[in-house]
């Protein structure tokens, strides 16, 4: 497993739990990650130095590698440990320009006929001002290149999105992408592909921005829950017949099969379902509520994908429970995230019953867990629905302590309060007995 967050963290957690895996290493880990396999488990690596990953690959025996991040993908590392020989779960380089480059994305979308905002790519000031008026408010104004969940500004200031472009466009290279507004709710559907056959996860729901009610800057994102009881039934074949299958052949079209985890960011826009995004990778914290449901082995299923043999896995299996993710995030993040704060009750609320932790941004120092970035902890629950999982979630998220640390307490909150509606409205039918 490469990477070092709570996504890999959520990976492990079920990769361990697969009776078909017997080994696990993690390159680089975190604590958590440690605490599940093991302290000597967890290798040092410069996980942006794709010979050094495929090097550790060969000399682990390793049947699978599975990369968590984007950094590594758009770095090369997945070609190179393909090249040594070993099977990898993530796309090569070329491929994940589909998440690398705003741009590149926007073109495989016009060019496979896939729904998403009109937009204009453009290097200058100029161009950024005719676009901003063509569109209106609100201005979306996009860094075209990797930034972590945090080069997009969406605002009704022409001032604040033209600085943004500008400080996007001073970089080296820089370009924007300027995009209408998309509004509706947003769903992010990861799709499992070997480059031909695509199986969609559970769609599961994000809250990008810091504070409660969706306020505050956007950010890698606060929590996640799933399932989404307000969404529509045919939601999932949808976007897979019109956004992943579609994409997944034109990248196999143009010589850059893509395997690995295409995650679709999704706007419901009155106007029907547009893409917001492509990532290459899995989403975090999303990946932490569909995993939680998942009850299929993870290792069969993501090493099916990187050696291309899909098509022969069984319809994926559900938990028949709901599950909500809440970050716990340090002092000041996204901005100047504070560290080296210590971190108590994390046992605590890893007993908690149906309720674990994952691990973020944590280090060891001197005997003390302490925050090291500014995601922290990922608190997962489940329950029979999201008002149970809610209830379970905040509870061990009470059992921890950090200084300055801060989690949004309205995550899952409106739908739960669907879920309610919807079973007061279609009440279930008593099963004979
Ligand atoms: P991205 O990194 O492209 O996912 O953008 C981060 C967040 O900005 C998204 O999750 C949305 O909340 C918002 N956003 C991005 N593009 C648009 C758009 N065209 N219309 C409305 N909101 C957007
Ligand atoms: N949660 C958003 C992302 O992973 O990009």
């Amino acid at each position: 497993m490469v990477g070092p967050g709570a996504r890999e963290h959520a990976l492990v957690r079920s990769l361990a739990a697969d009776p078909g895996v017997t080994k696990l290493y993690a390159a680089p880990g975190n604590p958590g990650i440690a605490g599940l396999i093991g302290e000597r488990n967890c290798l040092p690596v410069d996980t942006l130095d794709p010979q050094a990953v495929a090097a550790l690959a060969t000399d682990l025996e390793a049947d699978l590698v599975v990369v968590g991040p984007e950094a590594p993908l758009v770095a090369g590392v997945s070609d190179a440990v393909r090249a040594a020989g070993v099977p990898c779960f993530g796309p090569s380089a070329a491929a994940a320009q589909l998440e690398g480059s705003k741009a590149f994305a926007k073109d495989v979308m016009a060019a496979a006929g896939v729904p998403t905002g009109a937009s204009y790519a453009c290097t200058t000031l100029e161009e950024v001002q005719k676009a901003l008026t063509e569109f209106g408010a609100p201005y979306v104004v996009k860094d075209d290149g990797l930034a972590a969940g945090k080069g997009v500004v969406v605002t009704e200031s022409v001032d604040a999105a033209l600085a943004h472009a500008a400080a996007c466009l001073d970089r080296e290279g820089g370009r924007v992408v300027i995009e209408e507004f998309l509004d509706g709710p947003e769903v992010s559907l990861f799709c499992i592909t070997d480059g031909k056959t695509v199986l969609p996860l559970a769609p599961a729901q994000d809250f990008k921005r810091a504070l409660d009610g969706d306020l505050g800057p956007n950010t890698g994102g606060m929590g996640a829950y799933s399932p989404l009881p307000w969404a529509p039934a045919d939601l999932v074949d949808d976007v897979v017949e019109n956004v992943a299958r579609p994409t997944i052949e034109e990248m196999a079209r143009r010589g850059a099969p893509f395997v690995g985890v295409l995650y679709c960011g999704l706007a419901l826009t009155s106007r029907g379902v547009k893409v917001i995004e492509f990532n290459a990778r899995f989403g975090d914290p999303e990946t932490q509520v569909v995993l939680a449901r998942l009850s299929t082995p993870l290792g069969m299923l993501l090493r099916a994908a990187a050696v291309q043999h899909l098509e022969h896995v069984p319809p994926l299996e559900w938990l028949d429970r709901a599950a909500v993710t809440v970050v716990l995030a340090s002092e000041n993040y996204p901005d100047t995230p504070v560290k080296g704060d210590v971190i108590t009750g994390v046992s605590d609320a890893d007993g908690w019953p149906d309720a674990w932790v994952l691990h973020a941004g944590t280090a060891i120092e001197e005997g003390d867990l302490v925050a090291a970035g500014g995601r922290v902890l990922s608190v997962v629950a489940t329950g029979e629905d999201l008002t149970a999982a809610r209830t379970t979630v905040y509870a061990a998220l009470e059992r921890i302590g950090l200084r300055g640390g801060q989690f949004r307490k309205d995550i899952a909150e409106a739908a739960a309060a669907a879920e309610l509606t919807e079973r007061l409205a279609h009440p279930a039918v008593p099963s004979e007995s």
